[in-house]
């Protein structure tokens, strides 16, 4: 396999993702599954009675649709809540919010859970989040809810056009492998722990794959080393080079992963999103994008005892000044911002479809 086929089947499978994804005809009628963590939940953790990964208190909303703490990990919305704006259809409700008959199943359902990961002991310390193995058993029962309602060959094919969002991995560093108390981070290297996460996504993908999903947007990790709970530890305020390292290593093997079960996978349409550079570029270069400060967070949280903001936290001036809301997760203007990007290299993929010789990506 030549090195520009490679990137040829790469640019085809994400121009075969979005031309499904942004035309405008299909917008309305799309049904998106997503799964992830705090980054893209919407309120799963509040169905879950003893989970310290939570959000629905203030500050968190503050800059919502009716100032609500919805459990979303941020003043207003995810990037996910943007691109359904952005899509014209509206944001999928959290699976532990609906009733065992809800019809909200057939346009879609949110899994994301904050504290989760693709390993099931990442975010131990939170007692309960719905990890990534969790979150596709739920989809499985969604999907014998859809069958129970439409019939399994009208259920097949709903679930073979859907949109698959999944942005999961950043806890598997911040809450798993960087934490020295826990045991991964002891007992594996890096290069091992790599190979753990990339060979349990690869079973994860896979999994999706039979039971129906074919068009899989993965969302790459963006520069943890960079995130406020991070440079904290740098005595500099800086970012840790060793944590992005990581991270840049995780993303390439994952987009590896991907481009090899498009081959395996018979009408896989797999797609690796790549947003490090763009909140890297984010948080280098604030004032181009109009925001003040890119290095710490909003919200003056207390990050020796975890990072999110507390009720009696204190917050910024002006929100929208802010890239980060609390010491890990982007507020909701960054989001726009990253929202925004995200949309237009999919449309553009999809407006300029590859040619020979394909330019590199
Ligand atoms: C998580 O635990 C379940 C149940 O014990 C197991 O079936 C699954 O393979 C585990 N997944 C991972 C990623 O370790
Ligand atoms: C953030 O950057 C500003 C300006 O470059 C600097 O003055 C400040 O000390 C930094 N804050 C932290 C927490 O590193």
């Amino acid at each position: 396999m030549t090195q520009q086929w490679l990137v040829f089947a790469a640019v085809a499978a994400i121009v075969l993702v979005l031309g499904a994804l942004v035309s405008a005809g299909t917008a309305a009628s799309m049904v998106t599954f997503v799964f992830g963590d705090s980054l893209a939940e919407v309120g799963n953790n509040n169905h879950l009675q003893y989970s310290l990964a939570r959000s629905d208190y203030p500050w968190y909303g503050i800059d919502f649709t009716g100032k609500k703490a919805t459990g979303r990990f941020t003043n207003g919305r995810t990037i996910g809540d943007i691109l359904s704006e952005k899509l014209g259809i509206s944001s999928p409700p959290p699976y532990l919010s609906l009733s065992q008959n809800d019809d909200a199943v057939l346009q879609g359902v949110n899994y994301a859970s904050g504290g989760a990961g693709i390993l099931n002991e990442t975010g131990q310390y939170f007692i309960q989040r719905l990890t990534f193995d969790d979150q596709i058993n739920y989809f499985k029962k969604t999907k014998e809810r859809i069958r129970a309602k439409i019939g399994e060959a009208a259920a097949n094919k709903l679930c073979n056009e859907a949109t698959y969002f999944v942005g999961i991995g950043s806890n598997d560093y911040v809450n798993n492998f960087l934490q020295p108390f826990l045991a991964d981070g002891q007992q594996y290297t890096h290069d091992e722990f790599v190979e753990l996460l990339v060979s349990t996504l690869e079973q994860q993908f896979s999994r999706l794959y039979q039971l129906g999903a074919r068009k899989i947007l993965y969302h790459g990790l963006g520069p943890l080393g960079c995130i406020p709970s991070q440079r904290v530890k740098s005595k500099t305020g800086q970012c840790l080079k060793r944590v992005n390292g990581w991270v840049m290593e995780f993303n390439s093997k994952v987009q590896k992963l991907i481009i090899t079960l498009n081959k395996r996978l018979p009408n896989a349409h797999m797609m690796f999103a790549d947003t490090y550079p763009a909140v890297l570029d984010l948080i280098d270069n604030p004032k181009a994008y109009g925001f003040k400060v890119g290095n710490t967070s909003c919200c003056n949280v207390d990050t020796s005892i975890g990072g999110l903001c507390l009720p009696n936290s204190k917050l910024c001036k002006e929100r929208k000044d802010y890239v980060f809301w609390d010491a890990f997760h982007p507020s909701d203007a960054a989001n726009e911002v990253l929202a925004q990007k995200l949309f237009d290299s999919l449309s553009s993929s999809v407006s300029a479809p590859p040619s020979l010789p394909p330019k590199p990506l």
